[in-house]
């Protein structure tokens, strides 16, 4: 196994900017785990079939070939809460596993981002970083976003969606979002993407020590 390098955080954390940073940083290859649940969901809404239908879910799952899903048609906020739900189910999970893995074990290494890469995907990794936020800060740069887009819904209903997004990720049975034991906490609340950039590197270095990796 290269070098791997573990980001979890809730959603709208900024982990997904800063493990693209990260990676381009030290030449690695970057995971968004976030988009293979998405595009689950994805498969799912397109064969009009319910997120919550197991069966469908699994079989969309082991099925995925993301190489061939439009990118676009996965970002947003409906997609990610689709992709919340579809996660809940265990089926799906285990068929994403290996894939993840597969992904991690590849030379010089990797940097995976989304919420059980520290706990349970890689529990192994070199390096794991937790990525969060207060819920007030990450709905407001939500709706920036949102807003940047052409987008105006109300601050308090991106709010309501980050909470209730962070009580189901967080109150699943399977594989819940959780910060690993040994994964540092990096609270970006009052840091911008070059400060949090810039800690993660320092967190980095410290465990490549003296060594040469990646
Ligand atoms: O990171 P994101 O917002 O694109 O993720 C969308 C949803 O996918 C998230 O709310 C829960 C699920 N997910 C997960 O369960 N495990 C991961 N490793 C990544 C995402």
């Amino acid at each position: 196994m290269g070098f791997v390098i573990a980001v979890d955080g809730p959603a709208a954390s900024g982990k997904g900017t800063l493990s693209k940073r990260i990676a381009a940083h030290y030449g690695l290859a970057h995971l968004d785990t976030g988009l293979l649940y998405r595009a689950v969901a994805r498969l799912l809404l397109d064969k009009s079939r319910a997120l919550d239908d197991e069966q469908a879910a699994a079989a969309a799952a082991y099925a995925l070939n993301l190489a061939y899903m439009d990118e676009s048609r996965l970002r947003g906020a409906e997609m990610g809460e689709a992709a919340s739900r579809v996660s809940v189910i265990p089926a799906v999970r285990a068929a994403l596993l290996d894939r993840q893995r597969d992904f991690a074990a590849q030379e010089p290494g990797a940097v995976l981002d989304g919420r059980d890469i520290g706990t349970v995907v890689c529990p192994e990794a070199a390096v794991k970083l937790f990525v969060t936020a207060s819920p007030e800060e990450r709905a407001r740069r939500r709706h920036r976003e949102l807003v940047d887009r052409g987008d105006a819904p109300p601050y308090e209903s991106v709010l309501a969606d980050i909470r209730a997004r962070d009580a189901r990720d967080t109150g699943r049975a399977s594989a819940p979002l959780r910060q690993a034991q040994d994964a540092i906490l990096l609270d970006t609340t009052e840091l911008d993407i070059d400060a949090a950039l810039a800690r993660a590197i320092a967190v980095v270095e410290e465990v490549r020590g003296a060594s040469s990796l990646p």
